[in-house]
C-alpha cells in the first residue's frame, strides 16, 4: 500500500471511530495547549476531569496567567509531574508578557514556549493552525513501527529522528491536523499495545508486523532506565487541631508541594520508633506515639519507587508554644488542619490523611 493509500485509509477510519473529546471541537490554541499539557503521560480518562476543571476555572490564558501559583498547583493535585503545572503557569504568564496574550502560530515559535516540546508544538501548530507538521507520540511510534516494520529503538535519539522523518513524509497538505488526530486515535483505539484486533484493521493488508508475526515485537523499546528505590519516614505531628508541615524545596520530586518532616534512606527503616531521630528533641512534649512500620504507602514514578511510613506524634496542647518554636527553628510550619486541606500536597500524603480520618 502506498503512503497515500495508508493516509487515506486512516482519514476514512477516523470520523467513524473517533471518541468525542472536548478539545477536538476547537481550533483555539489555548484550549489545545491546555489539553496537550494535561494529557502528557496521562490517560484520557484520568486527564479529562482535570481539563474540564482548568477550563472552567481559567477559560482563557489571561485567567490562568493571573491566578495564584498555589491555586494552580492545587487544581493540578493528583496528576503528578508537578513541574508540568509550574511550566503551564509560567507559559501562560509568558504568553501575556512576551506575546501580548496571543499564542505563537508556527511550530518553530511554539517550541520556544516553556514546557512545550516537539510533540506539543506539533499538536498546537497542526490542530489550531493547520501547519503541516507531524505529531509523534507513543501511539504514532507504534503504528509506524508496526505498519512499516521499523526495528529502530524508539527510546534512542536517532530512533526518534527516524520516526519523525517518516511521519513528516506521510503528513498530507490538506487537513494535517485531522490526519495527526487520526493516526494518534488509530494507535489509541485500533493498533493498541496488547492484542490488537488485526482482523478488523483497515490497513491490515499492508501491515509489516501483521504479515510477519511481529505484532508483539514492534515497536522496539530498549529500556535503559534505572529505577531508584527511596524509603521515606514521615513524622506526622499534631497538636490539637494543628499540625506540622513542610513546603518542599527545589531539586527533587514534588517541588512546592506540602508534606511533613521527613527522614530518607535507601533501605527500609527500622520498626523501632526510638530510632526516629527527626523529632527526638520533641520527646518531652509528646503524649503519644503511633508507629505502624508495616503500613507502607507506595508511590511509583517513572524513575523512582517511593515507600513511605508514617510515625504519628501527639503533642499536648499546653506545649503549643514549644512546638511552634521547634517548627520555626527547623523551617517547618504549624498550620491548622483546615488550612492544610487547601494546600497542594502529594497524592501519597492525601491518601495517608484520608486513612487517618
Ligand atoms: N493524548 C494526548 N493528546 C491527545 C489528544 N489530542 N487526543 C486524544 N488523546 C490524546
Amino acid at each position: 500500500m502506498s503512503y497515500k493509500a495508508f493516509v487515506h485509509r486512516l482519514l476514512e477510519w477516523y470520523p467513524l471511530n473517533k471518541r468525542d473529546l472536548p478539545w477536538r471541537n476547537t481550533q483555539n490554541p489555548y484550549i489545545i495547549w491546555l489539553s496537550e499539557i494535561i494529557l502528557q503521560q496521562t490517560r484520557v480518562a484520568q486527564g479529562l476531569p482535570y481539563f474540564e476543571k482548568f477550563l472552567k476555572n481559567y477559560p482563557n490564558v489571561d485567567d490562568l496567567a493571573f491566578a495564584p501559583t498555589e491555586e494552580v498547583m492545587r487544581h493540578w493535585q493528583g496528576l503528578g509531574y508537578y513541574s508540568r503545572a509550574r511550566n503551564l503557569h509560567q507559559c501562560a504568564k509568558d504568553i501575556i508578557e512576551q506575546y501580548q496574550g496571543e499564542f505563537p502560530k508556527t511550530y518553530r515559535d511554539l517550541l520556544k514556549l516553556k514546557g512545550v516540546g516537539s510533540y506539543t508544538a506539533a499538536a498546537i501548530a497542526s490542530f489550531a493552525f493547520e501547519e503541516q507538521v507531524a505529531v509523534v507520540d507513543g501511539n504514532v511510534f507504534r503504528v509506524l513501527a508496526r505498519y512499516f516494520g521499523i526495528p529502530t529503538d524508539i527510546a534512542s535519539g536517532p530512533g526518534k529522528k527516524e520516526f519523525e522523518n517518516l511521519a513528516n513524509k506521510l503528513i498530507p497538505k490538506d487537513n494535517p491536523g485531522e490526519y495527526n488526530q487520526a493516526i494518534m486515535e488509530f494507535g489509541a483505539l485500533q493498533c493498541v499495545p496488547k492484542n490488537p484486533d488485526c482482523e478488523n484493521c483497515p490497513v491490515k493488508t499492508g501491515c509489516f508486523a501483521r504479515n510477519n508475526q511481529m505484532i508483539e515485537k514492534l515497536p522496539v523499546k530498549i529500556n535503559k532506565l534505572k529505577i531508584r528505590e527511596r524509603h521515606f519516614r514521615y513524622t506526622y505531628i499534631t497538636c490539637g487541631h494543628e499540625l506540622i508541615v513542610k513546603k518542599r524545596g527545589g531539586g527533587d520530586i514534588w517541588q512546592g508541594l506540602y508534606d511533613f518532616p521527613l527522614e530518607e534512606s535507601d533501605i527500609k527503616f527500622s520498626s523501632d520508633p526510638d530510632n526516629v531521630l527527626l523529632a527526638s528533641d520533641l520527646k518531652d512534649f509528646v503524649t503519644g506515639i503511633v508507629y505502624n512500620s508495616e503500613k507502607t504507602y507506595r508511590h511509583i514514578l517513572t524513575h523512582q519507587r517511593i515507600f513511605a511510613n508514617f510515625v504519628r506524634y501527639y503533642i499536648n496542647e499546653s506545649f503549643r508554644e514549644e512546638l511552634k518554636n521547634w517548627a520555626d527553628r527547623n523551617d517547618f510550619q504549624l498550620v491548622s488542619i483546615e488550612n492544610f486541606e487547601n494546600l497542594a500536597k502529594p497524592k501519597l500524603i492525601s491518601k495517608f490523611l484520608n486513612d487517618e480520618k
